[in-house]
Formats: C-alpha cells, structure tokens, sequence
C-alpha cells in the first residue's frame, strides 16, 4: 500500500513537507500545492521555492500544475524537468470559482472534448521529445462538474493516453469539500481505469482507511489530506495497524506519552519552519491557526486554550495558548 499526502494550498508547502518528514517519516509521496502555468510562461518566486532540491532533501515530491492549455502545461513539465522530477500532477480538481470560471481545475472536466484534445497534444509532445519521454504524468480528478454521470465519459479519454496514476477524490466540483465522497462513483471509476487508481477523500482515521480498503481490495495507494493535517501521524498509525503480526511484536510502539512530546516537537519545528519563509508573526500565527483548526480535534477537552490561539496574535501569545493545549489535555489523560 503506498500513502501520499494531498496537495493543500497554503498548508502542505515545503517547510510543512519537510518538518513533517522529519517527525513522522513514512510518506511515499507529498504533492505540492498546485502551481500555475499560464501564458506568462514564468513561475513566481514562490512556486520556485516549492520546486528547489533543497527544500525537497529527502522526500519524494511531486509538484502539481494548474493548466488547460497544452502549450503552458508542456512549458511546465520542462521547467519543472530542470529541477530533477520524474512525476508532475495534473489538478482537474480544484473547486475555487476563480479557478472554475477560468476553464481550470475542476472548470477542465466540463469540456471533455477539450479535454481530451489537450491530452492528446501534451503526450504526442512529450513522446516525441527523448528527453522528456520518461516523465510521468498523473492526474488529480473529481467525478465531474456537476452531475457523477460525467465519470464515464472522463474515464473513456483518461484511458486513452499513458496516465501514470489516476488520483479519484469521489466528489463533484458542486460538492467542494461537503457531504460523503461517493464511493460507488469512484468503484465504477476504478473498475474502468486502465491505469493504476489512487483514493482520496475523507480518511481521518484508522477505521475511514479499514473501510476503504474492505471496499476497494485491489486499491494499492490512498492520499490523505485534512486527515494528516489533523493527526500527523496517522499515516504512521495506518501503517502499524496493517503490519503482519510478527513484526509488530518487534517493533516498541510510541507510547502516549512519547506521541505527546513528538507532536509538541513537530508544531513547534513547524511555526519555526513557517517562519523561516514568511516574516511576519501575524502572518505565521494565521498559518498556525488553520492548522489548528484541524489539530485542535486531536486535543478533548482543551476548546479554551484553542479559542486562545484563535485571539493570538503575538508570539507569546500563541505560544501560551498552545502549552495550555498540551499540558491541559496531558493532565485531562492522567
Ligand atoms: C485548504 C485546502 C487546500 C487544497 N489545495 C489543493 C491543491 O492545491 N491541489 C489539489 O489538487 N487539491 C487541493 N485540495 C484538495 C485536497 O488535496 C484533497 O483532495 C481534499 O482535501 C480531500 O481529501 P481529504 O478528505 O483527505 O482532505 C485542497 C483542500 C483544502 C481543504
């Protein structure tokens, strides 16, 4: 089973890759936060920073595009080439109206026929060309626009070109982030991939994964996003659950207590990390807050020290309502 941690703009950028690498190793591939390839053929300062081997040492990144134009999306692949990579993501799931409106993201799925005229110009290209004929493309979809029905005819043009790996969040574009995924659309999706088929969507612990795999035996990788945002270790956890028996035995799981101290490290290292890229305390405190918003969950009983950091905005501020969490929820366990 290979595990991937999802694009998730603003969150999953390379100081995020990189600490949470460092504290919860285990991730078989982090996808950037997607990157747009327009007519200025140019990335801005930014999206350089997310490509650079140095802010990459270690982990294997795929950097995700933004485009539905051949052309920009072939610039993209060879600047992005230059930097070492052999994977790029393909986003034809992005929500956002002002993405939408553009015909991009999830805006692409409603014009198939373009679509598929856009598949086929980047892959004749790029067979043609020896030096870029080894780079893989895959692709992050939902199930259409507005209506699943759309899933059919998408999987007919995926079909027809060398996709390395298909990546499903089992969503309409109308749905965002809401409701169920719809896993019936995704295992009709799956059954008629002739590429190799990633889940996604809504796996927030050992049992969401359990689940998933029970209903999906012959589904070999699964990303995760606000999930690991939420429990960065769940990844770790997922693993050791499904490890044979034998080695489990073997191994001297982490504790409470050491998870504790590990999760302290890693929130701090990442404030820290954020800040090495971003000025302002203001500006990684607001970082820090959306993250909480997810890792608050992880901490019962605790809901005043995280109304806290929502009223942060000095460090000291932050950083005592974040003791709070944790020495509150060690005494709440005692
Ligand atoms: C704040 C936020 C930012 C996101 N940014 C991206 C992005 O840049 N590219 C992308 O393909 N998906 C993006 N997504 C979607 C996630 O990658 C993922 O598909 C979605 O959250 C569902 O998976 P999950 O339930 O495991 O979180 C974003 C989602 C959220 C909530």
């Amino acid at each position: 089973m290979k595990f991937y941690c999802a694009p998730m703009e603003g969150l999953t950028t390379f100081p995020f890759r990189q600490v949470h690498h460092r504290f919860f190793p285990g991730v078989d591939k982090y996808f950037t936060p997607f990157l747009v390839a327009n007519q200025t053929l140019h990335f801005k300062r930014k999206e350089i920073r997310e490509l650079l081997p140095e802010n990459n040492k270690d982990i294997c990144t795929v950097p995700q595009v933004l485009s539905n134009k051949a052309e920009e999306f072939l610039w993209a692949v060879r600047a992005i080439q230059q930097y070492g990579y052999s994977e790029i993501n393909l986003n034809l799931g992005c929500p956002s109206p002002t993405v939408v409106t553009r015909g991009r993201g999830a805006g692409f799925l409603a014009d198939p026929d373009r679509l598929d005229r856009f598949f086929d110009a980047v892959f004749q290209d790029l067979e043609a060309d020896p030096d870029s004929r080894m780079i893989r493309i895959s692709v992050k979809t939902r199930t259409g626009l507005t209506d699943h029905a759309e899933a059919g005819p998408l999987m007919k043009i995926f079909n027809r070109y060398p996709i390395h790996e298909l990546i499903i969040h089992p969503r309409r574009r109308i749905d965002l982030y809401k409701g169920q995924p719809d896993r019936e659309v995704f295992g009709s999706m799956m059954a008629e991939s002739v590429h190799p088929v990633c889940y996604n969507g809504d796996i927030r612990s050992i049992e969401d994964y359990l689940r998933m795999k029970e209903a999906f035996p012959e589904c070999d990788a699964v990303m995760i996003g606000r999930g690991l945002i939420r429990d960065p270790s769940l990844i770790e956890r997922i693993r050791e659950e499904i490890m044979p028996e034998e080695t489990k035995k073997q191994l001297c799981s982490a504790g409470e207590p050491e998870m504790h101290s590990r999760l302290w490290d890693y929130q701090l290292a990442l404030y820290h990390a954020y800040h090495d890229t971003i000025e302002s305390d203001r500006d990684v405190i607001a970082k820090m807050k959306e993250l909480w918003s997810y890792m608050g969950d992880l901490f019962p009983g605790t809901e005043k020290n995280q109304k806290q950091i929502r009223k942060a905005w000095t460090y000291e501020q932050y950083l005592s309502a974040v003791s709070g969490i944790f020495s509150d929820h060690q005494d709440g366990e005692k």
